[in-house]
This record gives C-alpha cells, structure tokens and sequence, in this order.
C-alpha cells in the first residue's frame, strides 16, 4: 500500500475545486485523519508485536478511500483503519473510574478488532464493536476466536457489520469507545441516536473519544458531560510500532 495514499492531495484538490468546494465535497478526506499531520507519516507499516504474541491480525493501515461498505461503496466520511496502540487504551481505562462489570462495551467502528480484545481483559457483561467493511469485520471476528489468553476476562465478545448509523445500542449501562473513526454527518447522527436512546431508557452511560476531533457534536446533541481530558503517551515498544509520527494524543472522557 501506497503511503501517499494516507494523506490528502490538498493543493490539488483546491486547485481543483476551490477552498469552499473542497471543504464541503470531501469532509472526510479534509478532517478525517488519525494522526495530526503535521509531520509525514513514517516509511513503514510494521506488525505490533501484540500480533506477534498471540497470532492475531490486528496491524496495518488502509487508508480511507480504500474503505468499502458491503455494497462496495466509499463513506467519505470515515477516517480510515488503524488499530489503537494497546497502551493507550491502558491509560484511557485506568482514568475511567468505573465498576466494568455493570457495563456492556462498544467500540464503534472496531476495525479488526485490537480495541474488542484489550476491553475482553477487563470484566464487562459484554464487549461488542461495530463496523461496515466486511473484511475488517471478518478479521475481527477470527481475531476474537483466536485471543484466548489466560486473563481474558470477558468471554461474551461479537464484532457487528453493520453502518454505525444503523446500530441500535443496547439498553444496558454502556461503555462506548471511539478512535475518531468518523467525521461529520456520520458523527452527527451517531450522537443524535446515542440521546434517543438516552431519552427512552435514560441509564448510565460513559463515552471515551480518543482524538476529540468532533467534541463539539458530542456536547451539542448529547446530554453527556465532559468528567476529564488527559493527554497520553503510548510506550515506545508501542511507539516503535506506530506508523504516525504522534506519540501523544488527547483523549476525553464523558459521561451521564
Ligand atoms: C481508526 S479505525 C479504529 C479501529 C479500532 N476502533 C481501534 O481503535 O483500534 C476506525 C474504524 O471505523 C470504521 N468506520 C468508519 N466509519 C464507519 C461507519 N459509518 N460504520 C461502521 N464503521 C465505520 C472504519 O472502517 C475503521 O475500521
């Protein structure tokens, strides 16, 4: 895979279609980035050693325009797959002072997975992702089958395909992580459905945004209130690993 697939051709693409066309026809491409972009991402696209211990397949980038829905359609809106380094997640939970074993986990747009076996660790009553592109989900689904390490803690774990849009979260207390994995109107209506369901089964729910790139959305169309904003800083076996030349990200917490 062609690393220059990862960026934007942003000079092109205004000289193209200008400023405002730019900004309005390709949200995803514009914003949508996981790393800040500030520096060029680096020449390699290594396997993390978690694959390495337990045989799964969680490693690699594809980029956002290579994404495709069941139907072989692109979602302009979608940041792209790339897989959390472990010990991110491992800071952003440990700050999330919570009894795991009241609540379901969902990991929306789960990739291949990475996020649903590290939260397997912990003792939720189920841990469940979401996502659209049949081949991510498909290596999700075997990954989960072939994580079976000793401390696993949660043995009621399922990677969902389907659109976001479309999930209907579940009427149990909720844990719902996220890696800006969308942008815009897909974020928007994820929001609007997360207060639906807010409203008819009002219970206690947590959010944790790793890169709060669309906070604004969370806080206008939810009635969840920011508990806490930290700055991490992923290991260096993870950093070695890493393909963005961010080794910290901001990641924020809300709640109910
Ligand atoms: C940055 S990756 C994060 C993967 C995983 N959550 C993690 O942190 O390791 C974002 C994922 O969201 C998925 N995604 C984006 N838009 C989606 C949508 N509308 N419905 C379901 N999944 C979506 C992508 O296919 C991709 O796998």
């Amino acid at each position: 895979m062609k690393l220059s697939h990862l960026g934007f051709n942003l000079q092109r693409a205004v000289a193209n279609r200008g400023v405002v066309g730019t900004l309005t026809a390709v949200p995803g491409k514009v914003m949508g980035r996981l790393s800040r972009g500030s520096k060029p991402p680096k020449e390699f696209n290594p396997v993390h050693p978690f694959d390495a211990e337990f045989g799964t397949d969680t490693s690699g980038l594809l980029a956002a325009e290579e994404l495709r829905d069941g139907r072989r359609r692109n979602s302009i809106y979608n940041t792209g797959y790339y897989a959390t380094a472990p010990s991110m997640f491992q800071q952003a939970f440990a700050q999330l002072d919570i009894e795991f074993e009241k609540f379901t986990f969902v990991d929306l747009g789960a990739g291949k997975g990475r996020i649903l076996l590290l939260a397997s660790n912990l003792p939720f009553q189920q841990v469940l992702g979401v996502e659209f592109v049949p081949e991510l989900h498909a290596a999700a689904t075997q990954n989960i089958s072939i994580y079976q390490p000793p401390y696993r803690q949660c043995q009621d774990v399922q990677c969902i395909l389907s659109d976001v849009r479309d999930f209907v979260f579940p009427s149990a207390p909720l844990v719902i992580f996220m890696w800006h994995p969308f942008v815009g109107p897909v974020f928007e209506q994820v929001m609007v459905n997360l207060e639906d369901s807010l409203r008819r089964e009002p219970r206690e729910v947590y959010l944790v945004y790793l890169k709060p790139e669309f906070e604004h959305l969370v806080k206008s169309n939810t009635s969840l209130r920011k508990l806490w904003e930290s700055h991490f800083t992923m290991t260096e076996q993870d950093f070695a690993a890493y393909i963005f030349p961010d080794q910290s990200e901001t990641c924020a917490a809300y709640g109910t």
